[in-house]
């Protein structure tokens, strides 16, 4: 697979061209979204993963093979960042969220073990207001059993429900359960 980092805007004028699909990754600081980009696109660091939350501060767009766009988005929820930052955060994803055309649908990346957060239930709310699917991905699931990783898909299956139209994707960037299940939904609304 041929990926190529694009540009990192922080403005509309900087985006690529609406030119082919468009698939954003969303969810909480730190909760391993560049770390998954990297594995879809089987690539170690093409997304700039780090420990350390609030990495990724603006919005990055990669190309995947000349036919489709995949966008790094900022994490949200981190305590410790300035108010004024977190003001132009919000803003920069509203602006994107709302106005992006060819934007087919939003990979919202929760992690295994905690229970959804208020930002994720506002993102997830937010892209069924406007039509936007989500395919929702627990992640970090190698830090759990078997049998743990079966209690908490469903428990955060039945919190995410009423929001989401289709059941959460397990998934791992240690061992990469769930990588193909994503493409494949990722295929399916690129294609409708
Ligand atoms: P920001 O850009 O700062 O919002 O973070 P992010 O959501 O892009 O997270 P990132 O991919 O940088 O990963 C954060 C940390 O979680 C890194 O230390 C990753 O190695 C780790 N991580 C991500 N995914 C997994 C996973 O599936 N399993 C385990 N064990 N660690 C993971
Ligand atoms: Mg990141």
């Amino acid at each position: 697979m041929d990926a190529v980092f694009l540009i990192s805007a922080f403005r509309k004028n900087q985006y690529p061209p609406p030119d082919r699909p468009e698939i954003a990754f969303a969810g909480r600081s730190n909760v391993g979204k560049s770390s998954l980009m990297n594995v879809l696109v089987n690539r170690k660091s093409l997304a700039r993963t780090s420990s350390r939350p609030g990495r990724t501060q603006s919005i990055n767009f990669f190309s995947v093979s000349n036919r489709l766009y995949l966008v790094d988005l900022p994490g949200y929820g981190y305590a410790k960042v300035p108010i004024k930052v977190k003001k132009s955060w919000q803003h920069m994803m509203e602006t994107y969220l709302s106005e992006r055309s060819n934007l087919k649908s939003v990979v919202v990346i929760l992690d295994i073990r905690r229970d959804p957060t208020e930002g994720d239930m506002q993102l997830l709310g937010w892209l069924k207001h406007y039509g936007i699917p989500a395919i929702p991905v627990l992640t970090k699931a190698d830090k759990l059993s078997r049998q743990q990783t079966l209690t908490r898909s469903s428990l955060i299956n039945n919190q995410i429900a009423e929001r989401a139209l289709i059941r959460p994707i397990v998934f791992s960037v240690k061992t990469r359960q769930g990588r193909d299940e994503i493409w494949e939904k990722i295929d399916d609304v690129i294609e409708t």
